[in-house]
């Protein structure tokens, strides 16, 4: 049995094991309530048999490969971060995975710049197009949409229903409406599972698939986690500790969560979480404000913040032991730059110190750390960490008394928004 794929330990910080184990009873009190929830589909999603679905977003994704350039995700929130983040950690840093093609992202902002210039972009390129909205009508997604539609509509005449899919809900929405009505293949968001929640469903698969990723793999490290953090014993979860110490320090006074992590491609996977966790807590004026830092890049840019300014963070470490790729220090004869006691290393090895550096600096700075450590960056242990992040994220918001399934905020953001596009149809004053 593989046990501890997520390793959660406290580096320094006035916390100790028998004051998390303190929550225990807390813990499995909610573990138990927590299905009750409405939109925890999300929780027995990998347990179930996948097989058919992988089987469909297999054959959807080849033949996206093999008839198209680039394929352009339109979604927001939930509906694109997800895929971004897998997409980015995963692919190589400069062009694309062996077995992937180009994914790009539109309908995550309303800027008429970047669409204006995709549109320019894809013009050399075969093009599909997959939107994704649980609701069907969330206004940016809604908006690139109608571009996109009718762009495949000028360069593809009838053959552009083939390249549109279209990932809603089973039943309801004007997606759906718009989908049915033009013969458009659909994937079906499950109706109990939200926006932040529904990475491991056709949300994020299809996206991934196309980019190269290998979805069964990535599955069956989310299967490994809803299996090993189904235990609702505090002391043998550790998504459920790693909830237990965020929330610790919380009460401590604590106000923001610095995810921190030494690999870049792991820069939206940071953008996912901050969603997740944000969504999920910031609510009744309460919750932990979730950021996120890459280093070593971002010590040179906020690390004196961190070191020395207002003690308000604390910093969780994301470590993959093992990254795919590395390089040793060239010796150089001339050893101008004095770097030859560094020969034998490789980049990685000098990474996995400044790690090692940055834990100790700190805690001499006061900021508490929180580790999380991975055997490696691969589909697998990915899948595992997101399922992982998750379950802790829905257990947090329940320790902190909200609800992590809604977005109240959202929504009033929506209804602002739409109250003013319709009140002022034809003339718009900028505040
Ligand atoms: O987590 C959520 O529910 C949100 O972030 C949504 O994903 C986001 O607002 C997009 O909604 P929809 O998929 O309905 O267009």
């Amino acid at each position: 049995m593989l046990k501890e794929i997520v390793k959660t330990t406290l580096l320094n910080c006035s916390l100790e094991d028998s004051d998390i184990l303190k929550y225990k009873n807390q813990v499995q009190d909610i573990h138990h309530v927590l299905p009750q929830y409405d939109l925890t589909g999300w929780m027995d999603t990998p347990l179930n048999d996948q097989s058919s679905l992988l089987n469909q977003i297999d054959q959807v994704a080849s033949e996206i490969r093999a008839c198209a350039d680039v394929l352009v995700v339109v979604g927001v929130g939930g509906s694109f971060l997800g895929a971004r983040a897998i997409q980015e950690a995963l692919k190589p840093y400069f062009g694309l995975a062996e077995d992937g093609i180009e994914v790009v992202y539109a309908g995550l902002n309303m800027s008429g710049a970047y669409i204006k210039e995709l549109l320019a972009y894809l013009d050399k390129k075969q093009v599909y197009v997959n939107v994704i909205s649980k609701s069907g009508g969330t206004m940016e997604p809604a908006l690139a949409f109608r571009v996109m539609r009718q762009y495949m509509e000028q360069r593809y005449g009838e053959k552009a229903a083939e390249r549109i899919i279209v990932t809603t809900d089973a039943e309801k929405g004007i997606l759906k409406g718009i989908a049915d009505k033009a013969n458009y293949r659909q994937f079906v968001i499950p109706n109990d599972v939200g926006g932040r929640y529904s990475v491991l469903t056709p949300v994020g698969l299809l996206p991934v698939a196309v980019a190269g990723v290998e979805i069964r793999a990535l599955m069956a490290g989310a299967t490994h986690a809803a299996q090993e953090l189904a235990d609702s014993d505090l002391a043998n979860n550790d998504a459920y500790k790693y909830a237990v110490m965020r929330h610790m320090l919380y009460e401590q006074g604590y106000k923001i969560e610095l995810l921190a992590s030494f690999e870049p491609g792991l820069n939206k996977f940071h953008e996912w979480w901050k969603q997740l966790f944000g969504e999920s807590e910031g609510k009744e004026q309460k919750g932990l404000y979730p950021s996120t830092v890459n280093f070593s890049t971002d010590l040179h840019a906020i690390g004196q913040f961190i070191q020395e300014g207002s003690p308000i963070m604390f910093e969780t470490l994301l470590h993959f032991h093992e990254i795919e790729g590395d390089l040793q220090v060239p010796f150089d004869a001339r050893d101008e730059d004095g770097l030859n006691y560094l020969s034998h290393r490789t980049f990685n090895e000098i990474n996995a110190i400044s790690k090692q550096g940055t834990a100790l600096a700190h805690a001499e700075g006061g900021v508490p750390v929180i580790q999380l450590e991975l055997p490696k960056l691969d589909e697998y242990h990915l899948g595992y960490l997101i399922y992982f992040f998750m379950k802790a994220c829905a257990m947090s918001a329940c320790l902190l008394g909200v609800n992590p399934f809604d977005q109240p905020g959202v929504e009033a953001y929506k209804r602002k928004m739409l109250e003013l596009l319709k009140e002022n149809k034809n003339e718009f004053t900028v505040i």
